[in-house]
């Protein structure tokens, strides 16, 4: 096994202490009790199914088990659309608010009732139709956090065509690759996003995405920016030219009847090579998974205001912003913005006027606003906060107890949510109100679910015992079917180092109490503020500039982000580097893959270490970026080149 990501976290996670056992009160009223799962994972997801979501045709058996194939509520035909929208306007939640949208700039707000989302979705549907996108059409999103986002997705479910959501901070090579490989024939865009009072021009992206992406025949575009844009003859279309004058009337647009196990969507995720991975996800087993999880674990009430603060182009956005909630009939709010604009204290002023009762958020934001001080949360009263949740990198527990002091007022319970694009749903978490909670630890999986942790040899370690590989024993409803088109790479990279059960690429172990302690990812996978990136994908775009020879890529603990990219690089023609050249380098990965990307430190080298047979040595690398002591160096073909390009680093910083 490979270093876990931060050691000074596991190290803290080790020492920590503290719990917090649920307050009677909570307990009371919460939603999970005590008995809520008997130990029977079928019976239990067999219930939920059944009460939770609304069949055309009744599913007749609950599972089909073929590993790594799995499929969920065989036999049932359902729409993830009526089951968001369509369903609550029929059972009297009309009114009921859908979403608080706000916009960057806080004058911008729209209330969408329930009414509103399914008059939106189907005049949407009905123009999606009229350009001819049908059942079975693949359709690629390229937006911001605008109400079309989430109107586009539910339209597209309804109309039964599975759609990829491209995060708009991603270039248009990245955008081009899953417009090709899922062979989008439609783009929903923007002009332009707001991103801290600044335009960021999505159209032109997109345009210099679907320039190389062929199968792409209509765009479809949402003005926001009011930015300049060149609409293409014959494909590009204003969403309001198309959208407005359609009819919203459901009936004019019947939710299709979608088998249980019909593709619903596929995201895009980094994995350990090059390219990205298309995680396919189908329909009944995702809704379930998201709406089940979501309804225990932030103790979802009729009153509830709700707000994932993520951005729906991943994956917590499309499980906890979108279908989750909606299938749960859920108030929640939706934000545009960035936590700093106008001032730091956005995300509290949000809370304050819209009195939400849950935050769900990445520890990277956490830890964003404990540098920036508990004086903007103390301005704003927080107090209609019940519960506050955490995803996406493991939570040191100084970040967990600040999160619960500051913003939870010491009081509230805070779930910290492990789980992965792949998983769909969340896996390990506590359930508020039953849960004792420990700083730091994702605490027990979710009824229904079966993770362990394994040795090299795939003997499960048992509680206690030491750290090993986090692996999922059993299917869940929300798991991914498959790789789009790549069912080798499917079983090779989740299913082949522990035959029939679910690698899930990172470290972790079980306490005595059989609490999981998430330790970070153990392959080429790296976590910046909650994002994941591939070190071999940044390889690529580094060495795809003309002047750069080699490059290695690896990851360091911050602060702050998690995780921060370094890049040792050789230039070409054994040339220096320069400060110039670095920002070069590092806006040029922001082109080829996207900001989010961009390496926090470059640091030219005349050499990278390597074995006597020619491998890159990425673990005397780490030990570098950590600037911590080197480990075994006998290996290496000349082993001075570590110490030079350590006094390097450190000139560097
Ligand atoms: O390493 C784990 C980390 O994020 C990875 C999954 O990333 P992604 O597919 O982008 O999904 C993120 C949002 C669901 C995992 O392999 N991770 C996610 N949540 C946690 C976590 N690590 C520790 N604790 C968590 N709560």
């Amino acid at each position: 096994m490979t270093q876990p990501q931060d050691n000074q976290n596991i190290a803290s996670l080790l020492l920590e202490q503290r719990r917090y056992p649920p307050s009677p009160d909570f307990a009371a009223q919460a939603n999970a009790k005590a008995d809520l799962y008997d130990g029977d994972p079928d019976e239990f997801w067999e219930r939920e199914g059944r009460d939770r979501l609304s069949w055309f045709t009744p599913f007749t058996k609950l599972k089909e088990w073929d590993p790594p194939f799995a499929k969920w509520y065989l036999g049932g035909t359902l729409n993830a659309c009526y089951n968001c929208v369509d369903r609550h306007v029929e059972n009297g939640l009309g009114d009921k608010v859908a979403y608080y949208w706000e916009g960057e700039n806080p004058a911008d707000k729209i209330t969408i009732s329930y009414a509103d989302l399914q008059r939106r979705v189907v005049k949407a549907a009905n123009a999606f139709k009229e350009l001819g996108v049908s059942k079975g059409s693949h359709v690629g999103i390229y937006m911001g956090m605008v109400p079309e986002l989430p109107v586009t997705m539910l339209a597209l479910a309804r109309l039964g065509a599975p759609f990829t959501v491209v995060f708009g901070g991603f270039s248009p090579d990245s955008l081009s690759g899953r417009l090709n490989d899922m062979q989008c024939q439609y783009v929903v865009t923007q002009d332009g996003s707001w991103r801290r009072g600044k335009v960021f021009d999505l159209k032109v992206n997109a345009d210099a995405a679907m320039d190389s992406a062929p199968s792409v025949t209509t765009c479809i575009v949402v003005k926001r920016g009011g930015n300049d844009v060149v609409m293409k003859d014959g494909r590009d279309h204003w969403w309001a030219d198309v959208v407005d004058r359609q009819s919203d009337d459901p009936a004019t647009c019947p939710c299709e009847p979608m088998d249980s196990e019909a593709m619903l969507f596929v995201m895009y995720s980094s994995g350990t090579t090059g390219k990205p991975k298309g995680v396919v996800h189908t329909t009944a087993g995702y809704l379930a998974g998201t709406s089940t999880t979501h309804h225990y674990i932030f103790d979802i009430k009729p009153e509830t205001v709700y707000w994932c603060a993520a951005d729906i182009g991943w994956i917590t956005g499309h499980s906890y912003i979108v279908f989750g909630p909606l299938v749960n009939a859920t108030t929640s709010v939706m934000y545009e913005g960035t936590p700093d604009y106008p001032d730091k204290d956005r995300w509290w002023d949000i809370i304050e006027r819209y009195k939400a009762t849950v935050l769900y958020c990445a520890p990277t934001a956490i830890r964003t606003h404990m540098k920036w001080g508990p004086e903007y949360a103390q301005r704003h009263d927080l107090s209609s906060l019940k519960v506050l949740g955490s995803v996406g990198e493991p939570i040191n527990p100084e970040a967990w107890v600040w999160y619960r002091d500051n913003i939870g007022a010491g009081k509230t319970p805070v779930v910290d949510t492990w789980w992965q694009t792949e998983n769909g749903m969340i896996l390990i978490s506590p359930l508020p109100g039953v849960t004792t909670l420990k700083p730091g630890s994702a605490t027990k999986p979710f009824p229904g679910i079966e993770p362990a942790v394994y040795d090299n040899d795939g003997n499960e370690i048992p509680p206690g015992q030491g750290a090993g590989f986090l692996v999922v024993k059993k299917p869940w409803p929300a798991m991914l079917r498959g790789l789009y088109n790549d069912n080798d790479r499917f079983r090779d990279v989740y299913w082949s180092r522990f035959p029939g059960v679910y690698m899930a690429g990172d470290g972790a172990r079980v306490d005595e109490d059989g609490d999981f302690w998430l330790m970070g990812r153990i392959d080429d996978v790296m976590n910046v503020s909650g994002h994941r990136l591939s070190t071999i994908e940044i390889e690529s775009a580094l060495v795809d500039h003309p002047e750069v020879a080699e490059a290695a890529v690896t990851a360091r603990s911050d602060a702050i982000t998690g995780q921060a990219v370094v890049a040792y690089v050789i230039l070409k023609g054994g040339k220096d580097g320069s400060p110039e050249k670095a920002k070069e380098l590092r806006d040029h990965v922001a082109k080829v893959i996207g900001p989010i990307a961009k390496p926090a430190n470059i640091v030219f080298t005349p050499e990278l270490p390597k074995t006597r047979s020619g491998k890159i040595m990425r673990r005397l690398l780490k030990d570098v970026a950590e600037n911590r002591a080197l480990g075994d160096t006998t290996t290496l073909a000349d082993a001075s080149i570590v110490d030079e390009i350590a006094a390097r680093a450190k000139a560097e910083a």
